[in-house]
């Protein structure tokens, strides 16, 4: 069957990894969590004190750069991909609150973005591969087949974060977390270089009022459309 590339975009916690998990899943593609990626670059930069109070050196990273190498594999017990940077397994330490406040401010550097977007596009070159962000259908494939543009109220968003991260322990506040959403959603969406937009051929999907599941029915079904088309 012919393979396609889908690109999934849209602003924080719209469901884009979950919906593009499940398809990738249903159609034995590659899922490619390329927000992953800048996190993984800004653990780094934390950690090497490039970045703080949300001031990063932006010389410092641009020399840092070279030694920054991110990788994915496939854990079979969990069921998906973790994510490495240096050989350290940092799935779990790229979701704190405390990467979220600094990511933006990283992935504006356009060096950063063009070192990741070429192995973005390096691991999609032989399509089979779902990827979700900020730029996969206006930068890193403008040519997919399938582009989707993830849309939901900021409360209902900053709700299902907020859930997310009471779950797995961290003590934060919703009002923290919704204001964090909308200064990064913000950043995201007005910097320089390959700002946060919908492609003109990507179709909005609001999921205000859709359960994870609904949502996953109506999608496949698009993709299966234009697989089969
Ligand atoms: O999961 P969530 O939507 O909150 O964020 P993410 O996908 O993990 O992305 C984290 C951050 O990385 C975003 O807020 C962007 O600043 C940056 N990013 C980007 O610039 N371009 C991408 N293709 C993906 C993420
Ligand atoms: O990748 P992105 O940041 O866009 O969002 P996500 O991590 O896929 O979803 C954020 C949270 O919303 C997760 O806890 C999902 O389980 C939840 N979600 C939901 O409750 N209903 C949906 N229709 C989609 C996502």
């Amino acid at each position: 069957m012919k393979k396609i590339t889908i690109a999934i975009d849209g602003f924080s916690s719209t469901g884009k990894s979950t919906i593009a998990k499940k398809l990738a899943q249903a159609l034995n593609y590659v899922y490619v969590d390329s927000g992953a990626m800048y996190r993984a670059v800004t653990y780094f930069a934390i950690q090497k004190g490039i970045i703080s109070n949300g001031e990063v050196s932006i010389e410092d990273l641009i020399k840092a750069l070279p030694e920054i190498q991110i990788s994915f594999k496939y854990n079979e017990d969990l069921g998906f991909s973790e994510t490495y940077l240096n050989g350290e397994n940092v799935t779990k330490a790229i979701r704190t609150m405390d990467i979220s406040r600094n990511v933006s401010r990283i992935a504006e550097v356009s060096e950063v973005r063009q070192k990741l977007v070429e192995q973005q596009q390096e691991m999609g070159k032989e399509k089979g591969v779902v990827m979700d962000g900020r730029d996969i259908g206006t930068v890193v494939f403008p040519d997919a087949e399938m582009k989707l543009f993830m849309t939901a109220t900021p409360a209902i968003r900053a709700k299902r974060r907020y859930k997310e991260l009471i779950d797995r322990g961290e003590e934060v506040q919703y009002e923290d977390v919704l204001e964090s959403e909308q200064r990064r959603d913000l950043i995201d969406s007005t910097r320089e270089d390959s700002p946060l937009k919908r492609a003109a051929d990507a179709i909005e999907f609001d999921n205000t009022d859709m359960g994870i599941e609904e949502q996953f029915e109506r999608i496949l079904a698009f993709a299966k459309r234009i697989i089969e088309a």
